[in-house]
């Protein structure tokens, strides 16, 4: 049989997420993102798609680059107003079993003591189905808000985020013995202090003295994601991603990032097919193609290009309103994210995109491929897109929500059940087992964070 393909939900607790002006469509429910009862049906139906989870990006900032102002950005809702991320995910966990919840915190402002505590509290109340997609950010705005004049340097930023990596493994895999927690009601003693440790922690950025207080939870150490596609950024995920996102327009991108992100995990002394990756995409479906196109055209209408180039400006430090929309992107490289730069300017050589092209591009799902059609139109386009690039999965945006994501659980997945490319039931267990077998609840050698653990666990 083909190998399954996965999928995840991408989405922000935000309004509109990746389709910038899409909030305006008179099905759209996005702007619903501050009400409980829209993110319970979000997780319902997602569960009943068997989705391996939903991924919840976030961002510390605002969108301020175009223009130089924050004006257009709120304008549209391009990624603001923005709630936080984790605090969705109890209510979600309570009305579902399976799905697996990837979470995106920000190190660079985290200190990482209370966070790992919080993930831990995820960890015990969703019953192991966390993850955490580990970013360092790319916005100046978010580091003014911490205070700093401007964010740490693109590839220091990663440097941070190793020392900071190892500081949690410590926390959640070397403080507590699995046995250490007794509960034991004759005797009074609830944990045995023999079995819990002090972490000690001297690097060069994050200094720690301290026990975890958290007990250990299903799976100790969050499912780890992980989102960069630079040089620096993908050494990062080598050594210590599961599961990492990556974007781009075209199979013709990402192709080769696939390739070079197995050969970092290779480098770091892990099986390159260990590591689960997706790619982003957004389909627009119908029960033919004729509707499937008909919908596409009724949502461009509602594309706000302004929002769009507020999105890309922040994604890449560069103000996108000094441009002409007919004038050529060039590539610039400085301190925000440097993959997004790349797949407008130079990922593609026989590609030259215009501003007005970029706008429209990221208008419907960012900077993913847009698949409009019927359920066998989509799935074919998958298959092929699967097939070319050797990702493990997508990451699935949504155009209008939630019914895009509906129309996917409705059309698509019965199609992709029906080819033998998708389960037909979720695996039992934690997210890790879910996604990479039984018996796996917690990291396995070599990956580095097993090296934290004590002897006895
Ligand atoms: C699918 C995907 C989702 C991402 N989600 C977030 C996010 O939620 N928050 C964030 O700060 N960065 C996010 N990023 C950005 C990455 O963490 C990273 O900053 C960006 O890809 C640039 O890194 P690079 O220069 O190493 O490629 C995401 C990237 C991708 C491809």
């Amino acid at each position: 049989m083909a190998r399954e393909i996965r999928l995840n939900a991408f989405a922000m607790n935000c309004v509109g997420h990746m389709s910038p002006g899409l909030w305006t469509h008179p099905r759209d429910r996005s702007s619903d993102y501050n009400r409980l009862p829209h993110w319970l049906d979000l997780a319902r139906t997602l569960e009943r798609g068997r989705f391996d989870g939903l991924f919840l990006a976030d961002v510390l900032g605002v969108y301020d680059v175009y223009g130089g102002t924050a004006d257009a950005a709120l304008r549209h809702a391009a990624q603001v107003p923005v709630n936080d991320p984790l605090l969705l995910v109890p209510a979600m966990a309570a009305v579902t079993t399976h799905l697996g919840f990837g979470v995106t915190s920000t190190l660079s402002y985290e200190p990482p003591f209370p966070f790992a505590r919080r993930m831990s509290t995820l960890d015990h109340l969703t019953d192991g189905r966390i993850g955490w997609n580990i970013v360092t950010g790319y916005l100046d705005s978010a580091a003014r808000a911490a205070g700093r004049e401007r964010q740490t340097s693109h590839d220091d930023r990663y440097d941070v985020a190793d020392d900071y990596m190892e500081l949690v493994y410590k926390l959640w895999e070397g403080s507590w013995d699995d046995d250490a927690v007794l509960r034991d009601r004759a005797r009074g003693i609830f944990t045995d202090p023999a079995k819990v440790r002090r972490v000690r922690h001297d690097g060069p950025h994050f200094k720690l003295d301290a026990i975890h207080l958290a007990e250990p939870s299903p799976q100790r150490t969050p499912v780890l994601y992980q989102a960069g596609s630079s040089p620096r950024g993908r050494a990062f995920a080598g050594e210590h991603a599961e599961c990492v996102f990556i974007s781009g327009p075209s199979a013709k991108v990402i192709a080769p990032r696939v390739a070079a992100l197995r050969s970092a995990v290779r480098a770091a002394g892990r099986d390159p097919e260990s590591v689960l990756i997706f790619s982003m995409m957004t389909v627009i479906l119908g029960h033919t193609d004729a509707e499937a196109e008909a919908r596409h055209e009724e949502y461009r209408r509602h594309v706000s290009h302004e929002g769009a180039l507020a999105l890309m400006s922040g994604w890449t430090g560069v103000d996108f309103s000094t441009y002409d929309l007919d004038q050529q992107v060039r590539h610039v490289e400085n301190d925000a994210g440097r993959t997004a730069m790349d797949n407008v300017s130079r990922a593609d050589p026989d590609r030259v995109w215009t501003v007005r092209e970029v706008a429209e591009h990221i208008g419907i799902g960012g900077i993913g491929p847009l698949v409009v059609g019927g359920p066998e139109r989509v799935a074919d386009a998958i298959e092929g897109w699967v097939e070319e690039t050797g990702v493990d999965g997508l990451n699935l945006c949504y155009a209008v929500l939630p019914e895009s994501f509906e129309d996917v659980v409705e059309l698509l997945v019965p199609e992709l059940t029906r080819r033998g490319r998708y389960k037909s039931d979720y695996q039992p267990g934690t997210l890790r087992e879910k996604l990479f077998g039984e018996g796996r609840a917690r990291l396995t050698a070599p990956h580095p964070a097993v090296a934290h653990r004590q002897a006895g666990f």
